[in-house]
């Protein structure tokens, strides 16, 4: 089955051909960024219009490189994200299934990040999934495909957020996970103790706002700014170890998907890695950031599973993993 994937949730605006679920055709993505650098962070209203103008063009391109095979399905992120961006793919799906006489599904963005790990392996249910992007951190049990338990969520900045709002106060550009990681490899990662944020009765919790505020003193202190992105990354990344340490111990699960932008981070990958004994899976190449192949990959399973969505269906800008409503 030929799926069509539509991302639009945010400042991607990316379209992929994926067969039965799995196989990638195309998985183009045209990034927002230069648009939205100069205003430190995404413009919802621009990022809207830029995925009016480039939709069509980019849903071209995806279906001219997967070797313009019959779509069978379009699956569309419905939420969670920014309500004008995810209007413009959800009803670019809706008409082109209207027009093609296809079935179309919406998909839950953050799940699908988590698919992007699973997607090339055969999944062993329960395991453990933890989801780190720059909209959000938390970490379930996965039961089966569709159905997971929330054990961990940060209680205020995501992960990829307090990177950003990192990159920020060091005066590096927008999207700022990248570059902190960039400096990070310049700098000494135990010149600054910074402690992670704790969240009270709830072990299982992130925060990471605390965790930004001390990069900002520190900042305005006599430290380098390689040696505080190092210190902070490795504050950051060591805390998600920690979490994972301690779910390790409450909950039985033999293997962990790590999703999300933040998993593109390669000290990230590595430290994971060498601290558990457990097997641990990223996202392939091109699919740890927003993408659509993640969206038409796990559609495929939802509509395998559920059947096609109504045309009534709505973009969901808050739409939760765990209830999917
Ligand atoms: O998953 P994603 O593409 O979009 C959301 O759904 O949020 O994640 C984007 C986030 C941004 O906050 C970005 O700074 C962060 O992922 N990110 C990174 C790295 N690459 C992207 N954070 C740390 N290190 C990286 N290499
Ligand atoms: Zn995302």
């Amino acid at each position: 089955m030929f799926v069509l994937g539509i991302e639009t949730s945010c400042d991607e605006s990316a379209v992929s051909v994926v067969k039965d679920g799995k196989e990638i055709l195309s998985n183009v993505i045209y990034s927002q960024t230069d648009i939205h650098k100069k205003y430190g962070g995404v413009f919802p209203e621009l990022a809207s219009r830029a995925h009016v103008d480039v939709l069509i063009p980019v849903i071209e391109e995806a279906i001219q490189k997967a070797g313009s095979p019959k779509i069978d399905l379009i699956a569309t992120t419905r939420g969670p994200g920014l309500i004008g961006a995810l209007l413009i793919g959800l009803n670019a799906a809706k008409a082109l299934s209207i027009a093609w006489d296809i079935p179309f599904v919406g998909v839950n963005h953050i799940e699908a990040h988590l698919y992007a790990s699973m997607m090339n392996q055969s999944v062993q249910f329960p395991s453990l999934g933890v989801v780190l992007s720059g909209g959000h951190t938390f970490m379930v049990l996965i039961k089966s495909l569709g159905v997971y338990e929330m054990i961990g969520q940060t209680v205020d900045d995501a992960m990829g957020e307090a990177f950003d709002k990192v990159a920020k106060i060091l005066g590096l550009p927008y999207p700022g996970g990248p570059e902190v990681e960039k400096l990070a490899k310049m700098g000494d990662d135990s010149k600054i103790s910074f402690t992670a944020g704790r969240v009270k009765r709830s072990e299982l919790d992130f925060s990471f706002s605390g965790l930004k505020t001390s990069v900002l003193y520190a900042s305005k202190e006599e430290h380098s700014k390689a040696d505080i992105a190092a210190s902070f990354q490795k504050t950051a990344i060591n805390d998600v170890i920690k979490k994972i340490s301690l779910v390790k111990k409450k909950f039985e699960f033999s293997q962990i998907f790590i999703g999300g932008g933040v998993s593109h981070n390669q000290k990230l990958r590595e430290t994971l890695k060498n601290s558990f004994d457990l097997p641990l899976f990223f996202p392939p190449p091109g699919l740890s950031m927003d993408n659509a192949a993640m969206i038409g990959g796990l559609g495929y399973h939802l509509y395998l599973k559920n059947g096609k969505d109504s045309l009534d269906l709505e973009a969901k800008p808050r739409i939760s993993l765990v209830t999917n409503s």
